[in-house]
């Protein structure tokens, strides 16, 4: 054999190991169509039941994924429950808001009635928050799945999620962290078109923006008619009365109107006012909040969502597959 020949033979073969152990590591559409072949169709009618029952559970199940990923990445940590010794993410500061823990558990019990052992919960979590988008009209768009689940679930980990009153550098460091770019923050910023937030996540807009704690300091990059009017939701720094939508009139509805909210100066965070700080997501927000490119929001939503549904998972015999969510086995 020509040498030449030989080591391309040598070459290929190797190639083709690696490429054999990447996919074993490498999350796909397919992964449980021999073990669970109707594990999306189950979801589906499932989260079909959950959403008519209750429209305004999409958010939060969206945001329940965005929280598991961000943290030890996307492998279900964010549904254990504490522990007699340990603190677990659901229970930290910023968890007085997270909601949909009751239907993740309803939607794992139908999956272990017909595959048990199989689907794990980060799949599961990840399959509902697409399927909260589609049935919030929002865009569908194939899942990945072959994730396993963590068995660590840690309260002092949140502080690496991004903050409300995050500027540009800081939400962009943390996007970073996680391989998602400048591009992805604005894009998947736009899930603030669903779901709404309580008074302590903006109030330092309205009463202590620069720490005079004073009813005039207010954050002047929010629109003045705006900011008056949040103040009648949002009575003071720690009121937890009442919710805002982030889109106000069409929060059930995955859209691009929280575009033009924030184009108008009436984003509700100070990270969603922050993405007209900077020259890449300024062009992006206000392009987008022409109405005119509603299909290019979808599609780049769903890739940001396809690249934040892989950060840090655990794949092949890594990790668990859970019986129970809230729950190691
Ligand atoms: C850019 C950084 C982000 C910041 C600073 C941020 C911050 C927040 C805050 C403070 C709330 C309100 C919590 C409350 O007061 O109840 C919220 C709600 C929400 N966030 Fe974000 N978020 C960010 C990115 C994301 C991403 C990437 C997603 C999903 C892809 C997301 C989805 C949601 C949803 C759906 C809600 C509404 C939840 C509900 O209705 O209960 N957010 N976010
Ligand atoms: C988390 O929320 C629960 C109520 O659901 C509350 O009792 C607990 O103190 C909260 N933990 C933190 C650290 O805020
Ligand atoms: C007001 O803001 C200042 C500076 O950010 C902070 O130190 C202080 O705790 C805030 N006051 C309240 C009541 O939250």
């Amino acid at each position: 054999m020509p040498t030449i020949m030989k080591c391309c033979l040598v070459l290929s073969v190797s190639s083709l190991a690696v490429l054999l152990a990447a996919a074993d590591h490498q999350l796909r559409v397919d992964y449980y169509s021999k073990k669970c072949p109707n594990v999306e169709v189950i979801v589906r009618e499932e989260m079909e039941k959950i959403i008519s029952a209750a429209p305004s559970l999409a958010g939060p199940l969206l945001r329940l994924h965005f929280h598991d990923c961000f943290v030890r990445g996307c492998d279900a940590s964010v549904l254990l429950s504490s522990t007699g010794g340990n603190m677990a993410e659901r229970d930290a500061n910023p968890n007085k808001s997270l909601r949909g823990f009751g239907s993740v558990e309803r939607v794992k019990a139908k999956l272990e009635a017909a595959c048990p052992n199989t689907v794990s919960c980060a799949d599961v979590l990840t399959l509902m928050a697409r399927d909260a988008v589609v049935l919030a009209k929002g865009p569908f768009w194939p899942v990945t799945l072959g994730r396993r689940d963590g068995r660590v679930s840690s309260a002092a980990e949140t502080y690496q999620l991004p903050p409300a009153n995050g500027d540009i550098p800081v939400l962009a460091k943390i996007f970073a962290s996680n391989g998602l770019d400048l591009k992805d923050l604005v894009v998947l910023s736009g899930a603030h078109t669903l779901g709404t937030a309580h008074c302590p996540s903006y109030a330092d807009r309205l009463y202590n923006f620069t720490g005079k704690n004073s009813a005039a300091d207010v954050d002047p990059s929010l629109d003045s008619e705006y900011a008056d009017k949040l103040k009648n939701k949002c009575r003071s720094l720690t009121d937890m009365s009442m919710i805002s939508e982030m889109d106000p009139g069409s929060y059930k509805t995955f859209d691009t109107s929280y575009y033009r909210h924030v184009v108008k100066r009436r984003g509700l965070f100070y990270s969603d006012a922050s993405l007209l700080t900077d020259a890449t997501t300024r062009d992006y927000v206000q392009r987008i909040a022409t109405g005119k490119f509603d299909d290019e929001f979808f599609r780049d939503f769903s890739e940001s969502m396809t690249k934040m549904g892989n950060v840090g998972v655990l794949t092949g015999d890594e990790g668990e597959i859970r019986k129970k969510c809230y729950v190691i086995n």
